[in-house]
């Protein structure tokens, strides 16, 4: 019989983060998701566990990384989704939205998988949720600490793209669109089902490690 494939998703609660949990589930996976609240009430199902996290918080990762040791063997996949966009309506740079960004979408982001990364065997893949707006050739005046937050998940994704290459874990950075979410805005022109649809399609096609994919033009290139 075939091994049941179990899934982590960090911001699982609202937006691209419960929209891809659902879809997982649909494609069989258990899916862990993970919420600041520890509840996640907008999707109920037998294979769906919530577990609370705050990823800028080192006692909520450490307390995150021991829950998942007791109920999961391995990861085969894992979504950081977890992020926040304070400033993209600035052009100035203010230090509270520039910290919380750093915490949340560097900081949060890769000392979380680092707490897990054990977890993930090889075949393993881990999603790292980035944004066109890091692209060197996109970039505009808007959004510092976003942009530039996400830049450095590029960069982590390709570090982690060679640490992990002898052990066939991928790793990949991922644009979903512009996403009709409490992040998006309501102008976004892509459902989060949509872009869930179009992240699925680039998990299960994946081959190559270390690449950026953008879900909206389907263009893909090797960071
Ligand atoms: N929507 C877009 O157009 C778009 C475009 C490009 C990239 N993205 C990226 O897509 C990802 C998902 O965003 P979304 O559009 O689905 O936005 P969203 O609906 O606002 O969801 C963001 C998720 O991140 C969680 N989160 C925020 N801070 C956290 C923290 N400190 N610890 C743990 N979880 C935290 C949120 O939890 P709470 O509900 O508790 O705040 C929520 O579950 C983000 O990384 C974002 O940068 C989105």
């Amino acid at each position: 019989m075939k091994r049941q494939h179990t899934a982590l998703i960090t911001g699982a609660n609202a937006g691209i983060g419960l929209a891809l949990s659902a879809k997982l589930l649909g494609q069989g996976y258990r899916v862990i998701g993970t919420s600041r609240s520890g509840y996640i009430d907008a999707l109920s199902h037998p294979q769906f566990y919530c577990l609370p996290l705050d990823v800028r918080d080192p006692s909520s990762i450490e307390a995150c990384k021991q829950a998942l040791a007791r109920m999961a063997t391995s990861i085969d996949l894992l979504i950081n989704n977890a992020g926040v966009a304070d400033d993209v309506f600035q052009t100035v740079p203010d230090r509270p939205s520039f910290e919380n960004t750093f915490s949340t979408n560097v900081t949060g982001l890769v000392f979380f998988t680092e707490a897990v990364i054990g977890l993930v065997p090889p075949g393993g893949q881990i999603i790292n949720i980035s944004t066109d707006m890091s692209l060197l050739t996109e970039i505009a005046v808007n959004g510092p600490a976003y942009r530039m937050s996400k830049g450095a998940v590029n960069i982590y994704t390709k570090m982690l793209a060679q640490r992990l290459a002898d052990k066939q874990v991928t790793v990949t950075a991922v644009h979903p669109g512009w996403v009709r979410t409490k992040l998006g805005g309501d102008q976004a022109p892509m459902l989060p089902e949509a872009s869930a649809a179009g992240i699925l399609d680039i998990i299960f096609a994946q081959k190559n490690s270390g690449e950026f994919r953008n879900v909206a033009t389907g263009k893909h290139f090797v960071l």
